[in-house]
């Protein structure tokens, strides 16, 4: 009886959809507990990479029940085209995915009204994917928003088209080209294709599973950095992305929560505007931009690349209680001779600290790194008794400074090119 967590220490695009992939047959449910679909979560087997937005990283695996919990805010018609893109794999998508009745609807006008924030901010953009995060999120808190189980209304329609009016008198002020009637067809088919899946009180079907003895996987989306509290504000999305917001985002209670897996890039990335200390804005960057295909999942952005960051790893280990760290991608890095480490930061004031300051927009940040040297070798195919001694040192540098075990790292986008160790520290 218990749910384990699985999230994001960086800025997203970790590996999570992998990872979930590879665990999901240990558990009996996997749940989504907040963001949408500005996450985009890859998976790669048997030679198919499959991008998901919104549906859980758990929908390969037949035994695997899905649910896309009430922190979720879904559009449907992004819903509707995921699915298609599913059907063609022959999985039993109605019987295995159940819905949030509380999950918040993204409705076309949240899209818009991304677009017009952004465009209102000019140079000082965040860099949202334009799914209307934000603005859903802002109705949901603004308690004017719509829900998962609003469709099941009669009187939807007029529900929707009072949020909607309110949403045009804004955008009256942006110019904002769009075609409403459009718009309202493409989203009506949408929420009539979606009243077709198990829409449910996800709540009480978690809470069921629990007390029958089933185990849980919540999967977390874009990553501790990036969270609405504790990520580099206001460069961040608008939804709790940490272990406790897959109680609130799941309505499942701290005591259920059983492991944390604390998922991290050997490297770091960050796609949209906002600090990045350790960034590489040289050839570096681009040569781990290129070999790490550091291209963004959703929006096909290129994403930013430099060296690992231990402060704000230690950071995003605290805040979510992270009881074992997985290591993604460490192929890439044999591109290097030498491997730079950020261990602690020196502010413009010369204070030198592991912590990360409150100010991180005008303060200069210069990482301190420590150099190791690199593996240079390929990790294809390579078993943990086999990996280089200088991967096995860098790991044990990591382990020792973050003080939580990595029992899992990945050399390859593939299920298979997963290595879970044996040997960890006492
Ligand atoms: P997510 O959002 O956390 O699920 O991550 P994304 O799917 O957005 O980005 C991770 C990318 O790295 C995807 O293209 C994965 O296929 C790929 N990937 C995952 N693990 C590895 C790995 O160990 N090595 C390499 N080279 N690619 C990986
Ligand atoms: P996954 O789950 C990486 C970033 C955007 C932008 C900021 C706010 O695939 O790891 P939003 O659209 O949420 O309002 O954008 O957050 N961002 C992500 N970056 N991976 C993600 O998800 C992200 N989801 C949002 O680029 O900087
Ligand atoms: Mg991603």
């Amino acid at each position: 009886m218990k749910l384990d967590v699985l999230l994001g220490l960086q800025w997203g695009d970790e590996g999570k959809g992998k990872i979930v992939d590879v665990l999901a047959p240990g558990y009996d449910v996997v749940a989504r507990f907040q963001g949408g679909p500005n996450a985009g979560h890859t998976l790669e087997f048997d030679g198919i990479k499959h991008v998901l937005h919104q549906i859980p990283s758990g929908i390969f695996r037949a035994k695997t029940k899905n649910v896309i919990g009430n922190g979720v805010v879904l559009d449907p018609i992004v819903f509707k085209s995921e699915i298609e893109k599913l059907q063609k794999y022959n999985l039993d998508v109605k019987s295995n995915l159940y819905i949030s009745k509380k999950a918040t609807l993204i409705i076309p006008t949240h899209r818009l009204l991304d677009q017009a924030q952004e465009k209102a901010k000019g140079v000082n953009k965040i860099g949202s994917t334009l799914k209307g995060i934000g603005p859903s999120y802002q109705d949901k808190i603004g308690r004017q928003g719509l829900r998962v189980g609003d469709v099941l209304a009669e009187n939807f329609k007029m529900k929707l088209h009072k949020l909607v009016d309110l949403h045009l008198e804004i955008l009256k002020h942006h110019d904002i080209v769009f075609n409403w009637t459009e718009l309202e067809s493409q989203f009506l088919e949408a929420v009539a294709f979606l009243k077709q899946f198990k829409l449910i009180d996800s709540e009480y079907f978690l809470n069921h599973e629990l007390k029958a003895g089933a185990s849980i996987l919540a999967e977390g989306a874009q990553g501790s950095l990036l969270d609405i509290d504790f990520g580099s504000y206001p460069f961040v999305t608008s939804s709790n992305t940490v272990t406790a917001g897959a109680c609130t985002g799941l309505g499942v209670a701290p005591c259920h929560i059983g492991e944390v897996f604390g998922i991290f890039k050997a490297y770091s990335t960050r796609v949209g505007s906002g600090p990045f200390p350790t960034e590489l804005l040289n050839e570096e960057g681009e040569a781990m931009r290129k070999e790490g295909k550091e291209f963004g999942s959703t929006t096909g952005r290129p994403r930013r690349c430099g060296w690992i960051d231990l402060p704000s790893l230690k950071y995003s280990i605290m805040i979510n209680g992270v009881t074992q760290l997985l290591m993604m991608k460490a192929d890439v890095l044999s591109i290097f001779p030498a491997i730079k480490i950020c261990t602690q930061y020196k502010l413009s004031n010369g204070t030198v600290t592991d912590q990360v300051p409150y100010e991180q927009i005008n303060e200069n940040i210069t990482p301190i790194y420590v150099e190791v040297k690199g593996w240079s070798c390929s990790l294809k195919g390579l078993v943990e008794a086999e990996l280089p001694k200088e991967l096995q040192n860098y790991v044990e540098f990591l382990e020792r400074s973050l003080e939580v075990p990595i029992s899992l790292i990945s050399t390859g986008p593939d299920r298979s090119e997963t290595i879970h160790r044996l040997k960890q520290p006492a």
